[in-house]
């Protein structure tokens, strides 16, 4: 192998870049040039590549979002928008390819190296912390502290004003990002995908209030089945018009800001891991760190396996007894 080519995919999450830098760095100290795509997998479908020396990727890894852009590709979706991307790696001279991204991006390149037979490794680039395969995806811890930087400031205001305030926070299908920025952040209740029938108990959180307790935060993850932030909020409202919740939605802000040390240190051992991978004759499996050690994933199971969350939002009764 001479060539390998690196691209963040899907939504960008901090530590992005410092997995870039590691997966340059340790292809150049194993020989090896490494290319730049940009924009995903649209750079893929155009031939968008862009050449990575080692000062390239230098004053990166303290910086959120990603120097390689990323998107939300559609073309590759399609049998054509894939043959494109092909030729074009194939023209550039591309034998091996590491994926940053999460399970949309990893669905990709498992059906791309089904068909063409080029070894991608993923590295898990997203806040959600939803694949199977690791413990912690590049992105998740950054994210949590910032929603939870962000509710300590809620609760100056709650408390100041006697209020109820719904925060929602990110994650579509998962409540990972939710359960523990609940947790750290003094929620009273948590509301997750993952878990049913929050809100009756939720209702019976505000028709018990048996201790005098003046304001309250409660955490909903924006894939909550019973609706987002604002839908619970109203529920509450209609049932107990004397409340008046606030809401707050965090979206994009989770998104961004310098990565956390842990963030850089996963996102390096990560990238490092991924282009040995490769180098070792690896495919179409996902890097991720399961108790320390770093582990590979088959995508098929990073993808469609399901990750279990922990069952802490159970002390929650105990915390707001
Ligand atoms: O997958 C990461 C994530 O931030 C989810 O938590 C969120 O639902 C989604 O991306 C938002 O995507 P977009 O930025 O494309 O609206």
């Amino acid at each position: 192998m001479k060539k390998i080519a690196v691209f963040t995919s899907g939504g960008d999450a901090p530590g992005m870049n410092a997995c870039v830098r590691a997966v340059v760095r340790t292809g150049i100290y194993n020989g090896l040039e490494v290319v730049g795509i940009l924009r995903g997998y649209s750079g893929m479908v155009e031939g968008n590549f862009k050449p990575l020396k080692t000062e390239s990727v230098g004053n990166i890894i303290q910086h959120g979002g990603t120097i390689l852009k990323t998107a939300r590709n559609k073309e590759f979706t399609t049998v054509e928008g894939r043959k494109r991307a092909y030729d074009n790696l194939k023209n550039e001279g591309i034998e091996g390819v590491v994926c940053i991204g999460g399970d949309g991006s990893f669905t990709g390149a498992k059906i791309f190296f089904e068909e063409y037979g080029i070894p991608f490794i993923g590295a898990p680039g997203t806040i959600d912390n939803d694949l199977f395969g690791t413990d912690y995806t590049i992105g998740f811890d950054t994210a949590i502290n910032t929603a939870v930087e962000a509710i300590d400031k809620i609760r100056d205001t709650a408390d100041s004003h006697d209020r109820v305030f719904f925060v929602e926070v990110m994650g579509r299908h998962s409540g990972a990002i939710a359960l523990e920025v609940g947790l750290a952040g003094g929620a009273e209740a948590i509301l997750l995908p993952e878990v049913n029938g929050e809100i009756e108990r939720l209702k019976k959180i505000f028709k018990k209030r048996k201790r005098k307790k003046s304001f309250s935060i409660i955490v909903v993850a924006e894939g909550d089945e019973e609706g987002g932030a604002y839908k619970i909020a109203e529920e509450i409202k209609n049932t107990f018009p004397n409340t008046e919740p606030k809401v707050t939605v965090l979206g994009h802000i989770q998104r961004g800001g310098s990565p956390t040390a842990n963030d850089r240190v996963l996102a390096t051992r990560l990238g490092v891991a991924a282009v040995e991978a490769l180098i070792n004759g690896e495919a179409n499996k996902m890097a991720g760190v399961i108790n320390n050690n770093v582990v590979l994933t088959s995508f098929d199971d990073a993808i469609t396996k399901s990750k279990n969350l922990p069952d802490s939002y159970k002390l929650l009764e105990v915390l707001n007894v």
